[in-house]
């Protein structure tokens, strides 16, 4: 299978590259301002041309579209680059999977929603959202749907694995690096997330991929959980001291926007493809059994 991936260089794009790849497909992936040592191909996806015809060059069977300003409160600040890249440049990426007629893998978020003591399944119609991110990814989704092309997306919360030098830190590296260091830490006890352990995730989208499913796929833990129990989870696992952690409430954090708690029922995703989205537990105990190891 012929593959490309928009965001390579990005924590999602790069870990979905490794293991596709690993799974003898033919993958090839787009970088933006990281430029990494390995073959990829710069785009910027707010550049209509550039981005058709890099896809109708390289001619995907499946283009996956991670490429985003996913860094919420950025998005929040400047609302004009996050509509350039996470709507518009979305928008070209569908241009050229239709010039092409490719499948689009478009990756998604919880924040598509808005608040609700309720677990969202993929039939829920998802309005509303709180930031302005997650309206622009929800813009995205539209024109997924809108688009007539043969798609998939997929919504993910908090990813966390290992990370490359290069790309940006989550919720466990945080707790563990900050922990190592015998620093205290504030973590939120009213956010609550069901965070996406990433190597689940590749396998799941690699076997919607390899059984050419369509659809919309909630790609998260079945637990749900505030950054603090989790960070006392990350701490426990990792045998670090967790009195070094210290409950807040997010009021006491200057955040542009205020994060909404969104629960995402995700028991679509094993019916389908048979892959365990893994607890928090079970996943924090593979990522240190795989250990650390950076090797991009
Ligand atoms: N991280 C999360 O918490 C989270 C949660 C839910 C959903 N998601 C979604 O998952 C996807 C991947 O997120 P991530 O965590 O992997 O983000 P990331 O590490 O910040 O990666 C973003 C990727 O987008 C590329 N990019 C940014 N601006 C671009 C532009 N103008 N043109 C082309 N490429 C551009 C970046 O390239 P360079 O690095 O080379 O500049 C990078 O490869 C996104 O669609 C995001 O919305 C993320």
């Amino acid at each position: 299978m012929k593959i490309l991936i928009t965001g390579g260089s990005g924590v999602i794009g790069w870990n979905l590259l490794e293991f596709l790849k690993s799974k003898d497909n033919d993958v090839s992936f787009t970088f933006n301002k990281n430029k990494i040592n390995h073959k990829g191909n710069f785009l910027d996806i707010t550049n209509e041309e550039e981005t058709i015809n890099l896809i109708t060059k390289l001619n995907p069977d499946i283009v996956i579209h991670s490429a985003a300003l996913a860094n919420v409160d950025l998005c929040e600040r400047d609302k004009n680059l996050a509509n350039q890249i996470n709507v518009n440049g979305t928008h070209n990426v569908i241009k050229g999977c239709q010039k092409i007629d490719s499948k689009i893998i478009y990756i998604s978020t919880s924040f598509v929603f808005s608040k609700s003591d309720k677990a969202y399944t993929e039939t829920d119609i998802p309005s509303n959202p709180k930031t302005y991110y997650g309206l622009t990814k929800l813009e995205g989704e539209k024109l997924i749907l809108e688009s007539e092309l043969k798609s998939l997306i997929l919504r993910i919360d908090q990813p966390y694995f290992w990370k490359k030098s290069w790309q940006h830190t989550n919720s466990v590296l945080r707790v563990i690096e900050t922990l190592s260091k015998k620093q205290n830490l504030k973590e939120i006890t009213d956010w609550f997330n069901a965070p996406t352990y990433i190597p689940d995730f590749v396998s799941a989208t690699y076997e919607l991929i390899k059984n050419n499913h369509t659809g919309i796929f909630h790609l998260t833990d079945p637990n749900f959980l505030s950054r603090f129990e989790w960070a006392l989870k990350t701490a426990d696992v990792f045998d670090l001291d967790s009195k070094l952690l210290i409950p807040i409430n997010s009021d006491q954090l200057n955040l542009d926007v205020k994060r909404e708690s969104i629960n995402l029922n995700s028991k679509k995703i094993q019916e389908k493809t048979g892959v365990k989205m893994r607890g928090i537990n079970e996943g924090l105990l593979d990522m240190q059994k795989i250990g650390f190891s950076d090797s991009g």
